[in-house]
């Protein structure tokens, strides 16, 4: 049986930081909602697109796990800011790159993208269909973000982070996943002024906006991501209490701390990294594994945890052997 260790990791994060007392000198809020709210402080803005970021965050993944372009299979890009409707981004993260043995596709699951990324190349590594892939989460939240509307501006953040998968025989790397999808509720979470389906509109809008329901998805979020992680515990035939390190999508600090407190799990267990980043879509989960990991908090064989929701909506969940 073939399983595929996480090897390398990197991520790329803008230098630019917009805090929430910035923020309030051109919308209308303040720090104290937003942190009381989010638990978000500051954010960060890119002026380089999506697939610079993710090919920053890749070249580091790669540089960790000693590894060169050339000998990557697959670059998996989760993103909902592509570059270029066509051509994909990860075709430009592989030119970037110079990996020109790469197949490379997109996959677009909102803010579960990384999972749904992550699950599928570790699937391809673990049926032997190829050696090596590197799995993206990288995000430009702010190319649709409309500024002067304080229910959506203050929450989005842009970021990237990688991991790079490859084949081995040890049970190390994702082990278990359950992914899913609440179409039902597809509606409440949304970004309008775009696609095939403008016909919808009575008044098309003339810009991308992202709309949601923001209590509607945080009830669904809590309820999903604490579904997901027990059904990946009982599959891997764990308890909770195995888990040494919970890395949820980092969407909101209250979201999170529902989670701890259905799973009883100590602030250590719990990576969170909200706070600098904000929402940062599908990059959340490789940018936090990526610091849990440089920040010493995750050690050989840790059990770890990850959880996501996003647009759809889906959800998932799974579990990685360090
Ligand atoms: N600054 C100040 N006031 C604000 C701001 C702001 N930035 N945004 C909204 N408000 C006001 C509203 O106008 C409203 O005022 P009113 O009571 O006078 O009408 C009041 O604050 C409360 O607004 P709510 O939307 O009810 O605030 P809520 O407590 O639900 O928090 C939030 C909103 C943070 C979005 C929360 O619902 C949430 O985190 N939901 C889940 C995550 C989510 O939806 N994320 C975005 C989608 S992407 C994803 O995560 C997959």
């Amino acid at each position: 049986m073939k399983y595929a260790e996480i090897t390398g990791w990197g991520k790329c994060l803008p230098p630019a930081e917009l805090t929430n007392d910035e923020l309030a000198t051109f919308v209308e809020t303040s720090d104290e909602w937003i942190t009381s709210r989010t638990g978000i402080k500051s954010r960060r803005i890119s002026h380089v697109n999506t697939a610079e970021l993710a090919a920053m965050a890749a070249k580091r993944a790669m540089a960790a796990a000693g590894v060169s372009a050339e000998d990557v299979d697959l670059i998996a890009v989760a993103t909902s800011c592509p570059d270029t409707l066509i051509p994909n981004t990860a075709s430009k993260v592989q030119q970037i790159l110079g990996a020109d043995n790469a197949a490379a596709f997109d996959i677009n699951s909102a803010c579960t993208g990384f999972l749904y990324a992550l699950q599928n190349a570790t699937a391809q590594v673990r049926i032997g269909a190829i050696k090596r892939a590197i799995v993206i989460g990288a995000e430009r939240m702010s190319w649709f973000l409309n500024w002067s509307r304080r229910e959506t501006c203050v929450l989005f953040g842009d970021g990237a982070g990688a991991v790079l998968i490859e084949a081995t025989d040890q049970p190390l790397g994702l082990i278990e996943a359950k992914l899913g999808c609440d179409s039902k509720a597809r509606d409440i979470l949304e970004v309008r002024g775009f696609g095939t389906d403008m016909d919808r509109y009575e008044n098309p809008p003339s810009a991308l906006d992202i709309n949601f329901m923001g209590q509607d998805i945080f009830k669904r979020a809590v309820r999903a991501m604490g579904q997901g992680a027990q059904t990946v515990v009982e599959q891997a035939n764990l308890s909770i209490e195995d888990v040494d390190l919970l890395v949820p999508h980092q969407a909101n600090l209250r979201i999170i701390a529902a989670l701890q407190k259905q799973f009883k799990l100590s602030d250590e267990q719990v990576m969170v990294n909200i706070d600098k980043y904000g929402n940062t879509s599908a990059a959340t989960v490789p940018i936090a594994l990526c610091e849990a990991v440089e920040s010493g908090r995750v050690k050989p064989g840790a059990n770890i945890m990850t959880a996501a929701f996003g647009a759809g909506l889906t959800w998932g969940a799974g579990y990685i052997k360090w």
